[in-house]
């Protein structure tokens, strides 16, 4: 499973295909362990390289990932370093590499017997990479971009998610719901300044919540939940959400503005289908069209809007303690590609707005280049349009925009740009 990460692929996909294959009681220990690795990736990866002769070749990745794990249980659990080494050899035994019982045995045992002079050596080199958890790159870029908030930024990467709930606020008030929480034992609290959200205090199982089944209830961060506040989207009006999978904003569009005509898109059908399960729990009906947006072929492209939210696909960098596994997938070089998307998106979704129409681009991204810079080149580029100034408690007003940061647990990090159209 890890080694799917080491590979390159997502961590919710790898657990989408290999969770079905591990016993039921088994499964919060394998998310566990997976998530627990990513995280800690960079530390673990750095005692992995003095306890290795070499590093490993990529056709195995699948003892490298063994390797991660025992180390993690080791470091960061409470099951016993024995335990921990026995069933690392164990399963290093079903890879049928005669080698790699030995490397998996044999490193973590002597992790086990020179644990101080190890940890205390790659202390003394203080490599960023290892003090932060997160990529090289990516530490400098947080330098770059939030001089005064990078420590901050990257120390809430590291932090476990909270757990955040978005309230139906058209069928309860927010306090009543937290009194409902505390009648079945579980503690909640508002978030300043987003007044759908609820943190509680540790996560539990959806069906602890009371009508979570019939949507009075959702799993969404706060952060995520200012999109429907800030388009502010009017009872009656056309609305597209224009990369909408798998629908949390969908949902929240809908429950923030009873009578909208929504139309929501996403260019992955599998996703997609998230969308059509979320809605149906929360008793929507919008109509959901597969297809790629930057192109104006769809049928979406035939009606002009009076909204339009772009959640444009991003790279991901103000979710990395939801997402661990972004910290091994990104790359610098993705960075441009997605900016060209982010644009080719934001060009096709703007002819599709009425005069007077308000477009609300958001990514969940900590870099200038996706969402200040990106909406500068838009403005630049479109003499129609106009941004407009957004005021929140929460985040920091950028030249253009919103950007929330994730160095508190209040709100994951992200970006948003309201842009309106003028009639020219
Ligand atoms: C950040 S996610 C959207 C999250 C969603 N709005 C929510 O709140 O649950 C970005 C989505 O954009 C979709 N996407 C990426 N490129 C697209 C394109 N060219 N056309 C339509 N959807 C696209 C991806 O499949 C992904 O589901």
């Amino acid at each position: 499973m890890l080694a799917d990460v080491l590979h390159g692929h997502s961590l919710t996909e790898a657990l989408r295909v290999h969770q079905p294959q591990v016993a039921e009681r088994d499964r919060a220990l394998l998310a566990e362990l997976t998530y627990g690795v990513c995280r800690e990736f960079f530390y673990l990866d750095a005692i992995a390289g003095q306890l290795l002769r070499q590093p490993m070749k990529k056709k195995d990745q699948d003892v490298r990932a063994l390797l991660l794990s025992g180390l993690y249980q080791i470091v960061f659990t409470r099951i016993p370093a024995h335990a921990a080494i026995g069933e690392s050899a164990g399963a290093a035994r079903l890879l049928k590499k005669k080698w790699a019982v030995a490397v998996v045995n044999g490193s973590l045992r002597r992790f086990q017997r020179e644990r101080r002079q190890l940890t205390e050596k790659i202390e003394r080199q203080d490599s960023p990479e290892v003090r932060f958890n997160q990529p090289g790159w990516l530490v400098d870029a947080m330098h770059k971009a939030w001089p005064q908030q990078a420590q901050a930024v990257l120390k809430g990467l590291q932090l476990r998610p909270p757990f955040t709930l978005r309230v139906n606020l058209q069928r309860c008030e927010l306090s009543d719901y937290i009194s409902e929480l505390a009648a079945g034992g579980l503690k909640g609290r508002s978030v300043p300044g987003i007044a759908s959200a609820l943190m509680l205090e540790k996560p539990v199982a959806v069906s602890r919540l009371p009508g979570f089944g019939d949507g009075q209830v959702s799993v969404q961060d706060a952060g995520a939940q200012l999109a429907a506040f800030l388009l502010d989207a009017q009872p009656g009006m056309r609305v597209l959400d224009a990369c909408a999978a798998p629908g949390g904003k969908t949902g929240h569009l809908l429950e923030h503005t009873p009578d909208l005509d929504l139309v929501a898109v996403d260019v992955d059908a599998q996703r997609l289908a998230l969308v059509a399960e979320n809605m149906q729990r929360l008793g929507f009906n919008p109509q959901l069209l597969a297809g790629d947006v930057s192109r104006p072929e769809g049928a979406w492209g035939k009606l002009a809007y009076d909204r339009i939210l772009v959640d444009a696909p991003c790279t991901a960098t103000g979710v990395i303690r939801r997402h661990p596994d972004i910290k091994l997938l990104r790359r610098p070089a993705d960075v441009g590609a997605l900016v060209q998307r982010q644009k080719q998106i934001l060009a096709a979704q703007w002819s599709l707005l009425k005069p007077g129409g308000r477009m609300l681009y958001a990514t969940c991204s900590l870099l200038p280049q996706e969402n200040d810079e990106q909406i500068g080149v838009f403005l630049r580029e479109h003499a129609d349009a106009r941004a407009v100034m957004l005021a929140s408690r929460t985040g920091i007003g950028t030249q253009h925009g919103l950007q929330l940061l994730p160095d508190t647990l209040e709100t994951d990090g992200f970006y948003y740009a309201l842009l309106e159209k003028q009639e020219i």
